[in-house]
């Protein structure tokens, strides 16, 4: 029988460990399609001063050990024989502000991904076990892929969040160890799926701000550095879209529809 390959928990690893868990990571990513041809990266942070990153541009299914580079906080290559992923900057932003963050992956999920090209968060509390384990998945503005303005966009969100949807690109997912940033994609790309199950449905019924806050209480409980840091409006609960929601009768909505059409043939009668 296959022993499926696996990735031990933590981060206190020797670099060759390190090395061969962002290979596996890689396969993963790639064997379960969140990325395609040479997308994605994945990092870890070795020490204080060093991070091991994916190489760009290769398949990060087909990573060997040593294709992988080796960096100083600002990106400088320490050893490796390749250049390192295009999009380190914004795993480094990602380090620098958040210590307690030790494993950065980036991948372009498809289902995930069409919500960030579509602008939507994964926002609505329809899921406890999310909720639970991510809070909510906001999405940060577009900017270009490996520039500066990438990182800027994503900023103000890594503090409050452990996965991020970027408008019109993929999802950035991070943690304690490499396990747990990987964990966070599959969980992001489930949820979309989830989610587009409901949007196909016609219908979501969210939890309440009460059961929200014993699961925010939970998180808490499990030591998470961001439980705190979710937004009054974040997740969405019953009551959040309950206020958003305004409702008219049939004949209301007529009524409404008929003075709309009135008024404009009023303005185009007095125009012309
Ligand atoms: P790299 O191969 O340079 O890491 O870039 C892949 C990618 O997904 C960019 O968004």
């Amino acid at each position: 029988m296959m022993i499926a390959e696996s990735i031990a928990p933590g981060h206190i690893k020797s670099e060759d460990e390190h090395r061969r868990d962002i290979c596996v990571a890689g396969r993963w990513i790639h064997a379960r399609n969140f990325v395609a041809a040479t997308d994605g990266n994945i990092s870890v942070r070795l020490d204080p001063s060093r991070v091991l990153t994916s190489p760009t541009a290769v398949s990060k299914g087909m990573m060997a050990p040593d294709d992988l580079v080796v960096t100083d906080l600002k990106g400088k290559r320490l050893s490796g024989h390749r250049p390192p992923s295009s999009e380190l900057a914004m795993h480094l932003l990602i380090y620098r502000r958040r210590p307690d963050v030790f494993a950065v992956c980036h991948a372009h999920p498809p289902t995930a991904t069409g919500y960030a090209a579509a602008g939507l968060a994964l926002n609505k509390a329809i899921v406890s076990e999310v909720v639970l384990s991510l809070g909510c998945i906001p999405v940060a503005p577009y900017a270009t892929p490996g520039t500066p303005e990438l990182s800027s966009a994503l900023e103000p969100f890594v503090q409050n969040y452990d996965a991020l949807l970027m408008a019109n690109h993929g999802v950035v997912t991070y943690g304690a160890d490499l396990l747990t940033a990987f964990f966070r994609m599959e969980t992001v790309e489930h949820f979309a799926q989830v989610s587009l199950v409901t949007e196909t449905l016609g219908k979501q019924v969210l939890l309440s701000s009460r059961d929200v806050e014993k699961l925010l209480a939970a998180r808490a409980r499990y030591g998470s550095v961001t439980a705190s840091q979710v937004g009054p409006q974040c997740p969405v609960t019953s009551e959040t879209e309950a206020a958003a929601r305004v409702s008219f009768t049939r004949d209301e909505l007529e009524a409404l529809i008929e003075k709309g059409i009135e008024d404009a043939l009023q303005r185009h009668r007095e125009d012309g």
